[in-house]
């Protein structure tokens, strides 16, 4: 968040409370009850998490609902016997909930396809049983790219179901990315599709993952969807001795497969996100106590009803998608809506379209499509019946109160409670968020902890303040378990700041006079474009493989859109000199490396940077630069006359 940002939001005074008719409906009504709630949630966490976990099936109830003996490994639910799979689907599977509608799909050209409860089972039964077919076990990882098709949601839950932990890999991702994943965790199945749709055009899937896989002798096959519909298959290879149409394996499969009995603590999957080093971190999760925090985040954040149709726009293949599309929704037997496609395609007014045609209730998206929407006009969703609206959601950034006002006005009608939900991959669910029923809103801000959450605003020493850092003082059951294959990252990243004590998300935060949470942005090199984590050092370590660069600095700036976008400031070595050529080719290389959602706007070149005499590079400074601040005093530098060069740079790029 900008400087002027954040002045606008500390002044914001603007509060909306749920009306009457939404507080008495409400799982959770009223500040007395969330009051009572959250302070029995803190006070017997344990007492309230089991509680929690009874309304779920387990094949053998836990010894222990917390085991806190070896911090910060926490376990949660020790020695219970459950699966995520179960809960999503077999549970529902008695009653009326059976023939209800469990995912409705809609592709980018109109395709549509429903799958009830019971269609979810057999496919995701005929898929498990395919995947032990080729030889799948228990603990096998299996790297997942696809893009937002059912067989996504199947290929995740069968995983669950068979105790195999998936890595969904986000199809925005290059061949390098992934093939950098498979290895770290060396996933011997990879499952993709021929292609995906995107604005009209092909991904070309199963393309990138032959490139990614060519180094990979973990991969024994490659598990083709063939997502092409109509006459034109999409066009990809395809290698009889590894690769294997998804629709020939499950063929003849029975349509019953049995939940394995999974440990709380089974690894459930990895999802890779990134730090403040080169390399992205494999963040693991288990099985009970993920399935029990984003069975109740789900419950009670979306007011989940029957009737509800819930539509989260983010995809399966970030931390968003897996919690609060796939396993938190349903869980409470909701009603999910996908859509494969772009919000801009074939106009802006795609998703609206959408909301109108399946009466989407609960609409949960981020503030960067929020500001799109905004720019691309009120015309579209006013062109559109969206009565059928009752809640709005935002994630994945701070959102701005303009943003907010105008998603509350134009989208919910002044009427939908909006939840500006606050976590990340590593909190498995959903941390600090208004709850609908509950809480005043006040535009910018993710009001209140959920329950179980004591979160605080604190300094370096500890101490609370009205503005630093944020920190988690109690674990959660949904929280990361580790970096696959990386303790000492693990506890270094999250838990050194406070001798171990409390939890570090590596978020700057306000703490308001109502006790409101305000959440300014990242404390440390990871940049949030879009709602993408971009680690700074990974797109520093790409451009110094280039034989022109000698070194770089890559900071996050502000953007109209994106919230943030990236400035790379490139120190060439002798002899070579900034050229739209060589600014052509260190992207090629990001994009080659990591996906073109990590290109930044703007690449400077430059002879040398602002250096302490010491050598470090001042990122403020450069930041400075980047917004146009006055740099006050810059004789601390080695050279202070490198920053007016590069201030007349930056301005002319
Ligand atoms: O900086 C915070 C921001 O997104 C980061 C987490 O990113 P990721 O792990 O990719 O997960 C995104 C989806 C949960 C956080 O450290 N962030 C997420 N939600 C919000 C937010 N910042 C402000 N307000 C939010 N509601």
């Amino acid at each position: 968040m900008s400087a002027e940002q954040l002045e606008t939001v500390l002044a914001e005074t603007r509060s909306f409370p749920p009306s009457d008719d939404f507080v008495n409906a409400a799982h959770i009504g009223g500040m007395d009850a969330y009051k009572k709630k959250y302070q029995e949630s803190i006070e017997n966490p344990e007492k309230f998490w089991g509680d929690v976990a009874e309304e779920l099936h387990w094949f053998k109830k836990w010894d222990t609902v917390l085991d806190d003996s070896n911090k910060p490994f926490y376990k949660w639910f020790d020695g219970g016997k459950t699966n995520i799979c179960y809960n999503c689907v077999d549970r529902h599977l008695d009653g009326a909930n059976a023939n209800k509608a469990a995912i409705i799909w809609e592709g980018e050209h109109g395709e549509e396809r429903v799958l009830t409860f019971r269609d979810l089972y057999r496919e995701i039964c005929k898929f498990s049983n395919a995947l032990k077919s080729i030889g799948v076990k228990k603990g096998d990882r299996i790297a997942i790219y696809l893009p937002m098709v059912p067989e996504l949601a199947i290929a995740v839950l069968s995983c669950a179901r068979i105790g195999a932990v998936h890595s969904v890999i986000f199809a925005g991702f290059s061949s390098e990315s992934i093939k950098d994943r498979v290895l770290d965790s060396e996933c011997n199945i990879v499952i993709t599709s021929d292609g995906g749709s995107r604005r009209g055009k092909i991904l070309p899937l199963k393309k990138i993952v032959d490139e990614a896989v060519a180094d990979c002798d973990c991969v024994k096959n490659v598990v083709v969807v063939k997502c092409s519909s109509g006459a034109e298959p999409y066009p990809c290879d395809f290698n009889e001795k590894r690769d294997l149409w998804y629709h020939d394996i499950v063929k003849d499969q029975p349509v019953h497969c049995p939940a394995e009995e999974l440990d709380a603590e089974d690894m459930l999957f990895l999802l890779y996100t990134s730090g403040t080093t080169g390399k992205p971190k494999g963040i693991i999760h288990t099985t009970g106590g993920y399935m029990v925090y984003t069975y109740l985040t789900s419950k009670y954040v979306f007011d989940l009803k029957p009737e509800d149709v819930y539509w989260c726009t983010a995809d399966v293949g970030w931390i968003t998608g897996h919690s609060y599309i796939v396993y938190g929704p349903l869980q409470n037997a909701a009603t999910v809506l996908m859509y494969e496609g772009a919000p801009n395609f074939p106009d802006e007014g795609r998703f609206w379209e959408i909301v109108e045609k399946y009466a989407v209730s609960i609409f949960y998206t981020a503030p960067t499509a929020i500001r799109a929407f905004m720019k691309w006009g009120d015309e579209f969703p006013e062109k559109r019946d969206l009565s059928s609206l009752r809640l709005l959601g935002s994630v994945g950034e701070p959102i701005n109160p303009e943003a907010w006002m105008w998603y509350r006005d134009k989208i919910g009608g002044n009427r939908c409670p909006i939840v500006d939900t606050w976590w990340q991959t590593e909190t498995g669910g959903i941390l600090i968020t208004p709850l609908p029923g509950v809480t005043p809103t006040k535009p910018g801000s993710a009001t209140l902890p959920f329950f179980g959450i004591d979160a605080a605003v604190i300094d370096e020493d500890g101490k609370e303040q009205q503005a630093g850092l944020l920190s988690v003082r109690k674990p959660w059951p949904g929280i990361l378990r580790g970096i696959y294959g990386d303790p000492e990252r693990f506890k270094e990243t999250y838990w050194c700041k406070w001798k171990g004590e409390y939890y570090f998300p590596g978020d700057g935060a306000r703490k308001d006079d109502d006790g409101y949470f305000w959440i300014v942005g990242r404390v440390d090199d990871v940049v949030n474009v879009s709602g993408h984590r971009i680690g700074t050092a990974e797109l520093e370590s790409i451009y110094v493989e280039h034989p022109a660069v000698a070194e770089s600095a890559v900071i996050g700036i502000p953007h109209e859109i994106k919230g943030q976008g990236l400035a790379s400031f490139v120190i060439l070595r002798k002899g070579f000199e900034g050229s739209d050529e060589l600014l052509k080719e260190l992207n090629n290389l990001v994009a080659q490396k990591i996906g073109k959602f990590a290109l930044p706007e703007k690449i400077v070149f430059s002879s040398d940077l602002p250096k302490t005499r010491s050598g470090k590079i001042m990122r403020r400074l450069l930041r400075d630069i980047a917004t146009g601040k006055d740099l006050g005093n810059v004789t601390t530098l080695a050279d202070p006359s490198i920053v007016e060069s590069l201030k007349s740079k930056y301005q002319d790029n």
